[in-house]
């Protein structure tokens, strides 16, 4: 019966409000079927079998907020921080540049060590050293000069999760120093600015209803976001919410269906949280509608001080191969993930590609 929402959210790309919510409360096989054939062959359609790759680099957790899920909170005292060198994260690029990565993702908390001038020139430093790669940042909330100032240096993109469109929800999630008005305020100034945009949000976060996926969803068409960044919530056991419920697995991978089926040419990564949850999150997220998989660059002595939530995958080479040094057995280490990324794909009927991987509709304005 539900069938018919989905038929009418592919040639709508939207549903009112309380459609959503029956979307998204009668999930069962049938519909979930069907809402990842939909959503298959729509992505087929943009980007055919292809699944890109970004090289994420965590350059720094040092991060001013406090928000109660995340494990880089200001007041988690049991983090060691670290903050990479621009000397180190051009390392990081050029070793993943050699392992064919074209587009890097350089993110981190929102340090006040790393001001705009020092991100300006890292950015035209990266860009320097790779000018046929795009840069993308996810490194907050900032006045909009400041993304100006960085759209300039030549970062073309930028991931920014709205986290909850529901503004009592945000709040709870949230201390009083962060705002809803500013978050969104933010990711509109980005798409005017020119960047492609990421907007996003964890499935299972505390206190969320489908109501607010409802928001999610109202929020995710308003805007038209290039890229959408969605994964489980995961506890974190030194945060005010570390004692709560991870997010559901197929809740994740329905609405990312949903959103391939709104937004047909959005680059929708199966996230590391997805990947967290379940060991073959990466293939059940591309079978959902997701066509993009961001692999750690971060170097691995720090890593694990990236801690969002507890089992973070870290991809750890961890081969501790005797005869190599550190830096030669890391670099064994992302080939190594790299190659069993490609495999994995390639057994799900997919096909890892080289190139920056813009989204579609950019190449068309
Ligand atoms: N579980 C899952 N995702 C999290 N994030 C932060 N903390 C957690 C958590 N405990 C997500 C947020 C943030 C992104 C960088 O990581 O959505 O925007």
């Amino acid at each position: 019966m539900q069938e018919i929402l989905l038929e009418k959210l592919e040639r709508e790309k939207v549903l009112s409000r309380s459609e959503f919510i029956t979307l998204l409360g009668s999930r069962d096989k049938a519909l979930s079927g069907e809402l990842f054939g939909r959503a298959g062959r729509l992505r087929e359609r943009y980007y055919g079998k292809d699944v890109y790759i970004r090289g994420l680099i965590e350059f720094t957790n040092f991060c001013k907020n406090d928000c109660y899920y995340c494990g880089i909170r200001a007041s988690n005292g049991k983090v060691r921080r670290y903050r990479l060198t621009p000397e180190e994260i051009l390392g990081c690029c050029r070793k993943g540049y050699d392992l064919g990565y074209r587009t890097f993702v350089l993110q981190g908390g929102e340090d006040m060590g790393y001001g705009p001038d020092e991100i300006a020139a890292l950015v035209e430093s990266v860009k320097k050293a790779h000018p046929d790669c795009a840069v993308t940042l996810s490194v907050g909330e900032h006045p909009r000069e400041v993304y100006q100032r960085w759209f300039d240096a030549g970062a073309e993109r930028y991931l920014l999760r709205h986290e909850t469109a529901d503004e009592a929800h945000y709040r709870s999630l949230h201390p009083s120093s962060c705002s809803p008005e500013n978050r969104r305020r933010c990711l509109f100034d980005l798409k005017d600015i020119g960047y492609q945009t990421g907007c996003g949000f964890m499935v299972g976060s505390p206190g969320q209803t489908f109501e607010h996926l409802a928001e999610d969803l109202l929020f995710i068409h308003k805007l038209q976001p290039e890229m959408v960044g969605i994964g489980p919530f995961i506890p974190q056991r030194d945060t005010p919410f570390g004692d709560r419920r991870a997010g559901s697995l197929e809740l994740t991978l329905f609405l990312l269906g949903v959103i391939r089926v709104m937004l047909p040419d959005v680059l929708l990564p199966a996230t590391t949280a997805l990947r967290t949850i379940h060991p073959r999150g990466l293939e059940m997220g591309m079978l959902a509608g997701a066509n993009v998989c961001m692999p750690n660059l971060t170097p691995e002595r720090v890593r694990r001080q990236y801690a969002l939530y507890d089992g973070k995958e870290c991809g750890e080479s961890g081969t501790g191969t005797e005869n190599m040094a550190p830096e030669e057995d890391e670099e064994a280490g992302q080939r190594e993930a790299l190659n069993d990324l490609r495999r994995r794909m390639e057994a799900a009927g997919y096909q890892v590609t080289a190139g920056r991987g813009d989204c579609r509709r950019m190449l068309m304005r």
